[in-house]
């Protein structure tokens, strides 16, 4: 009988017998994935977890503060959270192309959690504990596309962690490899794992650094931050999570126009709305949202959010637009 709660008392086990009395990491990047990876070896080995998060400063508003203090409240977790901010700043300082702001984000996001890893690894050791494992939230369907499948799950159970130290091997723990996305959010429920979490959309890795179309400085993130956290209240408030598949929110940066704003005029900038309806993300249509709906989002963006004058709606699909703006 497959329910949430078999899946959890069987994985627990297994975990178990995996893990033993070692430690063990677990990346959180906010994701409902890596959470409900996380929360089902809480449950298993409890304090032997410990769980980074790097905080890049890309993300939307209110979502650390759901990692730092909801998730860990409901599942217990050890959490170590490396502030980042600063560096990431530093580092896309000038860097308006998408690719390079990808690779720049991929590249510092892998150091850090090097560094995390490394720290835990020497904490651990100076207590004579041993960290060997690594958390993954491999789900079913990424299993089936790199080749393994049911029969194979030993294909890739071992994974050495690039740039760390020849001794310094992790076995991967996978948890959730033989779940689909909508079980993962069952079993997450199943433990506790906050709504939000449990129900996020997708949202990039790279996160907000892909949608300021321009260079990414700290006062673009804080525009864009106060316009999404508007869009997706009023999409909520609207009942209309599960009809769209994901909302980003995009600021054009380098593009201003004029308007009348108050008393005078301004010379301000676009941010764009782009919701979407898909299956999978390889294809997607744009989500005919209601009117009244969007008007009210654009009225509460240029009214709230001064940096901006003009809410516009992209109504392209994918092919040939893809769902983010880079
Ligand atoms: P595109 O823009 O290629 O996006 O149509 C397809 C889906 O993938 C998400 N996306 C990413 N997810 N890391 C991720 O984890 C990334 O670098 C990344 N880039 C795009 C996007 O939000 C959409 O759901």
């Amino acid at each position: 009988d497959w329910t949430p709660g078999n899946v959890i008392a069987d994985q627990v086990a297994a975990i178990k017998a995996q893990i033993g009395s070692a430690r063990v990491i677990c990346a959180l990047s906010g994701g409902v994935d890596s959470a409900v990876a996380a929360a089902l070896v809480q449950q298993a080995v409890g304090d032997q977890l410990t769980c980074v998060h790097v905080d890049h400063g890309l993300m939307r508003a209110g979502e650390v503060e759901q990692i730092e203090t909801d998730f860990v409240a409901s599942t217990g977790v050890n959490l170590v959270i490396r502030d980042e901010k600063e560096r990431f700043l530093t580092a896309l300082a000038g860097v308006s192309d998408p690719e390079t702001k990808r690779k720049i984000i991929g590249r510092e996001f892998i150091r850090v959690f090097e560094d995390a890893q490394r720290d835990i690894v020497a904490e651990a050791g100076a207590h004579g504990e041993e960290v060997k494992f690594l958390v993954q939230g491999t789900l079913y369907p990424d299993v089936v596309e790199s080749g393994g499948g049911e029969g194979a799950a030993n294909i890739k159970s071992h994974h050495n962690v690039g740039g760390l130290p020849d001794d310094l091997d992790f076995e991967l723990v996978e948890p959730l490899r033989t779940l689909f996305k909508d079980e993962v959010r069952a079993v997450g429920r199943e433990l506790g794992v906050p709504e939000e979490i449990v129900s996020r959309q997708p949202f990039p890795g790279p996160g907000l650094g892909i949608r300021i179309v321009g260079e990414i400085t700290a006062e673009r993130l804080e525009i864009l931050r106060r316009a999404d956290a508007i869009a997706r209240e009023e999409l909520t408030k609207a009942g209309l999570d599960n009809e769209i598949w994901q909302c980003p929110v995009v600021l054009l940066a380098d593009v201003r126009s004029v308007g009348v704003q108050g008393d005078g005029r301004t010379y301000g900038h676009p941010i764009v709305l782009r919701p979407v309806s898909s299956e999978d993300a390889m294809t997607a249509d744009w989500t005919r949202l209601p009117y009244d709906v969007l008007s009210v989002i654009s009225t509460r963006i240029t009214n709230e959010v001064r940096e901006v004058n003009r809410v516009v709606l992209d109504v392209t699909s994918k092919p040939p637009g893809t769902i983010e703006w880079e």
